[in-house]
């Protein structure tokens, strides 16, 4: 068994933004169930142990933590590549260089529009698209690379080509045009955040226009949305192939939604290692490779390339985890994708936003 390229460190479930795509589980664990900065620091140690090559500081928003430069120092001394996934609303100058000191190697800020007004909307924050910018700013100061994440759905889909051009503007050395994946708070707002077939066409255009004026500068990563994709994404690469996350309360996880299944008993740090974890529990071993796959899977040529798609997008569409991903043209369930494009016509409702405390439903 190879060991895992990424850790994915959910530090917190809190955050100040409230985006409604939010992938995180629709029942957050809030402050007081946090792993200590101790049990984080333990976490990176065993990560290293087992051949980990990477750590994504992620929630949530991962600087809500105070404790961060710590955790950063901690995994440099440990030998992991670090990388800060955040919002950056709650940076200041003095943040992002504490942060820089501490070894952190890269920068990820996420923008949820072009414009101010329609950016704190999706945010559900006033001030926050300013901020970001404001960020981005101090981060190419310290000199830390940054990657700009574009989170694009039916309500911004239009301002695409702006925002590729506000992102280089920003010294992004690489842009990641993210369409929504419909997981946690993401699902139920789902009909307010599809685009239709040509809003998609429009963008996959812009982003090839974007591509050959920025090539050599600027890197652009575009995956077409599943919804209307033939074929399903490797998700994570795999079910327990390349990545391990862990939740702000201590359990891992083989994917970052996987709390969404049911019928898991997922091991937590607190209670045992990340070797165990990784190699033998349940849980990373229930989709590993390729023999819990049912046909068309089980017998397609393309299983040990995608891995049968997504075990998250099975199971919130079919009600079963082990089903083929219905993003794949193969699947009998591929129909409902098609049902789901087809509301996405219809006027988009507001949106559910996302908070600790609240559920979307009930
Ligand atoms: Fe992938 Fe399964 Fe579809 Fe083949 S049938 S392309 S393995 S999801
Ligand atoms: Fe969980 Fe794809 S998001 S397997």
């Amino acid at each position: 068994m190879e060991p895992p390229l990424a850790l994915l460190a959910e530090l917190t479930h809190r955050c100040p933004l409230q985006c409604p795509y939010c992938s995180n589980p629709v029942r957050l664990s809030g402050a007081s169930g946090e792993l200590t900065t101790a049990e984080w620091q333990e976490v990176l140690t065993q990560a290293a142990a087992i051949g980990t090559l990477q750590v994504h500081f992620s929630g949530g928003e991962p600087t809500a933590r105070q404790d961060l430069p710590h955790l950063v120092r901690h995994a440099v001394t440990v030998g992991l590549y670090t990388n800060l996934i955040t919002s950056a609303v709650l940076l200041d100058q003095k943040r992002v260089d504490v942060l820089a000191e501490a070894g952190l190697d890269h920068v990820q800020i996420s923008f949820q529009d072009i414009d101010d007004v329609n950016g704190d909307i999706v945010a559900g924050m006033a001030g926050a698209q300013k901020r970001k910018r404001d960020a981005a700013a101090m981060i190419r100061r310290a000199g830390l690379p940054l990657t700009v994440n574009l989170v694009v759905h039916r309500q911004n889909l239009g301002n695409l080509a702006a925002m590729i051009e506000m992102a280089a503007g920003l010294g992004a050395a690489r842009i990641e045009v993210a369409h929504v994946q419909y997981y946690g708070w993401a699902l139920a707002n789902r009909d307010a955040l599809l685009p239709s077939r040509a809003q998609l066409d429009r963008a996959t255009e812009e982003v090839e226009t974007a591509r050959a004026r920025l090539a050599g500068a600027v890197v652009i990563d575009y995956v077409v949305p599943d919804y209307y994709a033939k074929l399903p994404k490797s998700c994570m690469g795999g079910w327990g192939r390349r990545f391990l996350t862990v939740t702000p309360a201590g359990l891992v996880l083989p994917c970052h939604a996987a709390e969404s299944l049911p019928g898991f008993d997922f091991p937590s740090v607190r209670t045992g290692s990340l070797a165990d974890a990784w190699q033998a529990s349940d849980a990373f071993n229930r989709f590993r490779g390729t023999d819990w796959m049912p046909a068309p899977c089980s017998g397609c040529d393309r299983r040990e390339l995608d891995w049968g798609g997504c075990r998250c997008q099975a199971f919130a569409l079919t009600g079963d985890a082990a089903a083929t991903d219905p993003a794949c043209g193969l699947s009998p369930d591929h129909a409902l994708l098609d049902l789901a494009v087809q509301d996405a016509r219809a006027e988009p409702p507001p949106f559910i936003y996302r908070r600790i405390g609240a559920l979307p439903v009930g």
